[in-house]
């Protein structure tokens, strides 16, 4: 099994980081959704009820070295002993409790009926993503998630293989993804940008590898946007492009990969089809860029301890720029 590399874990952990739009730090305490808002006020009433018992837990420690040997009344001691042990923290606990559980039927609840719908699936190690529009064509792509701002979306959360957790720590709370289950969770984003999603839950070798973007759109934009991914792939024209697009075919990416108007048809891998117009590659873990695509391709086991597609090191050189360039320019 090859080993990480620290260098080039962090260098893919930071290299996306200079994306255009992104600050680099999801946060759940910088809420841009409705419900990430919820969450983010009860951290702060959870904050604040630890800190009044920290104080409170102080003030009896100097109480109690203070206190004059001997001038110790039984019945006093009692007294503190079951109201600081007992009765303190039976209303402070029951007050964050009902103040936590009286937010849950929101965070529950299901998107309106005809909200958008996307589904995910969490793979081994990325995201298949998935547009099911009522009345349009239905699109694939992978790792990236764009949304109209203030419009509420139902995502339907799925795993054919171990138990992924899908988190955008700025929109909204955790849900797992349950191999035999299917698990639903609703947010409704309020603030445009791009936000980074990761996966919260330990599945694997590449688990911490295993992010993805979302991009808060305008509605025209989102709708511009999804019309696109439905559009099958322009045919490459420029000659490294032609090459590339050869050696696709070549090599039998297709066994994994779609790229749809191309013989391509693969459902193993991630779709391919727009790759080029991507936020990311690798699964929110490279700047989507030529020379990336060239490394990715030539040395994916090193990029992704892991990964099941194999590395395609010994292609010609010229090949795996050809590659590169002709899955560039799939925008
Ligand atoms: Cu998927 Cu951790």
């Amino acid at each position: 099994m090859p080993r990480l590399s620290l260098s080039h874990g962090l260098a893919a952990l930071t290299c996306t980081a200079g994306l255009a739009g992104f600050d680099g730090v999801p946060s759940a305490r910088a809420p841009a959704g409705r419900e990430a808002e919820r969450i983010a006020a009860l951290f702060w009433v959870m904050t604040a009820g630890a800190v009044v018992v920290w104080l409170a837990v102080i003030a009896l420690t100097f109480y109690t070295l203070r206190a004059r040997p001997g001038g110790r009344s039984e019945r006093r001691d009692r007294l503190l002993i079951i109201g600081g042990g007992a009765v303190v923290p039976t209303i402070v606990l029951t007050a964050l409790l009902a103040d936590g559980l009286a937010m849950l039927p929101e965070l529950v609840a299901p998107a309106p009926e005809g909200s958008l719908r996307v589904i995910v699936t969490g793979e081994q190690w990325w995201w298949r993503v998935r547009y099911v529009p009522p009345d349009g064509s239905a699109v694939e792509l992978a790792n990236e998630i764009r949304l109209p701002v203030g419009k509420p979306v139902q995502f339907v959360l799925q795993s054919d293989n171990v138990i992924h957790s899908f988190w955008i720590p700025s929109l909204g709370g955790k849900m797992d993804m349950i191999p035999g289950r299917v698990t639903m969770l609703a947010l409704h984003p309020t603030t445009t940008g791009i936000f980074r999603g990761a996966c919260a839950e330990y599945c694997g070798t590449a688990h911490a590898l295993m992010n993805f973007y979302v991009e808060v759109m305008e509605e025209d934009d989102f709708a511009g946007w999804l019309a696109g991914q439905a559009a099958p792939a322009a045919a490459a024209a420029e000659p490294p492009a032609v090459r590339g697009h050869d050696a696709f075919l070549a090599n039998g990416c297709g066994a994994c990969h779609t790229i749809a108007g191309t013989a391509a048809a693969g459902v193993i891998g991630p779709d391919l089809t727009h790759v080029g117009s991507r936020l990311s590659l690798g699964a929110g873990i490279l700047t989507n860029e030529p020379d990336a695509f060239h490394r990715w391709i030539a040395r994916t086991d090193r990029i992704k301890p892991g990964v099941h597609m194999p590395r395609f090191g010994m292609l010609p050189e010229d090949d795996l720029r050809a590659l590169a360039a002709y899955l560039e320019g799939l925008k």
